[in-house]
């Protein structure tokens, strides 16, 4: 079994990647929290397509299973599908010690951790990610929460999980428009950290796009141990952290003025991850090849490179209403180097509006 250690100073943890490892999930959750009870907490779409099996190895560790599902998609993040979740535990008379297993993509990972957070003041919890972007980023590091009318991710906490569990075959089912969206994130690790990575995923695309589950493995050991050391080196994102928000501050500007839903937030990271590179670019930081390397990359995989967009006033509005900007100033992660990135905040508005025009069809 391939493994990554989480060493937290007051938490530790290990993801746990095999393909067939659902089947160890009742096994690995007695591991770290055995208790009676359990919540097996799930979206309805992948109830389906993979919910006997890891119930069934739960049944088998002998606990005691209550499960529900959402229905999929972005909308299930919210506090009334917590306060349902509260009411089920609450029946059910799950108690301190009895775990919150997340089984699912990043909207139940986050939701599902959220309510493990703050039921009984915290439980255990488990995540079981089941698609690439929750394995690679939302399972590991601690961030959970839901949406609120007023915006995303508003509502939450850190809740480290006591063990994640990857199992690589799942992601067979997975529709490919989601796998991008998860590579996405893999190329983000690549340009934030590790030279090496990047050129791995170019060299091994065929066979991540075929979801070759040795392949996969190797993928997601790559990047959870780069999520992890992140993490490790800054919890609570007072740091390092943000760094991995790479492209993410001109994502959320494309994906609030698109409307959320029209366009996906790996889509987003890709035409975002492009603008931040001209930009850097631009500003004479980090050397045009950079700029076509990552685009040449995210074309092969079949990422957005261009779109239709609103007006740039309209996405600078966008941008200055982001929840990491600071004083007013715009907060941006610029690469240097393929591997090496900065955090900047005193680049003026109008060079920032220039470097969109890149990413607009
Ligand atoms: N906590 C964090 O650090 C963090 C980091 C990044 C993203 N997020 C959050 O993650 C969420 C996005 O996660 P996501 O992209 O996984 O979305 P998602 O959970 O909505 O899953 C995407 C779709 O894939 C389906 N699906 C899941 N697994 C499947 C499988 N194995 N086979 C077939 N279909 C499957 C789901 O039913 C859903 O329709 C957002 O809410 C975002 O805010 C959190």
């Amino acid at each position: 079994m391939a493994t990554v250690q989480v060493n937290l100073p007051h938490h530790q943890y290990q993801v746990c990647i095999e393909p067939g490892i659902l089947q160890q999930l009742g096994q690995l959750a007695r591991g770290v929290a055995p208790h009676a009870r359990c919540a097996l907490l799930s979206d309805e779409a992948v109830a389906k397509l993979h919910g006997g099996v890891a119930e069934q190895s739960l049944r088998d560790a002998e606990y005691d299973v209550i499960t529900r599902a959402v229905p999929p998609g972005e909308s299930a993040k919210s506090l009334d599908n917590v306060r349902q979740f509260y009411d089920v535990l609450l029946e059910a008379r799950l108690e301190r010690r009895s775990p919150v297993i997340a089984r699912g993509g990043g909207v139940v990972g986050d939701m599902a951790g959220f309510v493990a957070a703050t039921y009984l003041r915290g439980v255990p919890f488990i995540q079981c990610p089941t698609t690439l972007l929750a394995m690679v980023d939302a399972s590991v590091g601690g961030k959970v929460g839901v949406n609120v009318p007023q915006g995303k991710n508003l509502i939450g906490a850190f809740h480290q999980p006591h063990v994640v569990v990857m199992d690589p075959l799942v992601l067979q089912t997975l529709p490919p428009r989601e796998l991008r969206c998860g590579l996405a994130e893999c190329v983000k690790h690549g340009v934030i950290r590790s030279p090496e990575l990047f050129a791995w995923i170019g060299e091994n695309l065929a066979a991540i796009q075929a979801v070759n589950p040795t392949t996969m493995t190797d993928l997601l050991q790559q990047n959870v141990a780069i999520k992890a050391a992140v993490v490790m080196e800054d919890e609570k994102e007072s740091g390092v952290r943000a760094h991995l928000n790479f492209g993410h501050t001109f994502a959320h500007a494309i994906e609030a003025t698109a409307g959320y839903g029209t366009i996906e937030h790996g889509e987003a990271v890709s035409l975002g991850m492009i603008a931040a590179t001209k930009l850097a670019v631009d500003e004479k930081r980090c050397p045009p090849e950079l700029l076509t390397q990552l685009i040449e990359l995210l074309e092969r995989i079949g990422l957005p490179t261009t779109a239709e967009l609103v007006s740039t006033d309209d996405l600078m509005s966008a941008m200055l209403l982001d929840k990491k900007v600071a004083n007013d100033r715009i907060r941006l992660v610029l690469p240097e180097a393929l591997g090496k990135v900065s955090i900047v905040d005193d680049i003026p508005a109008e060079r920032i509006a220039a470097a969109w025009e890149i990413v607009r069809e």
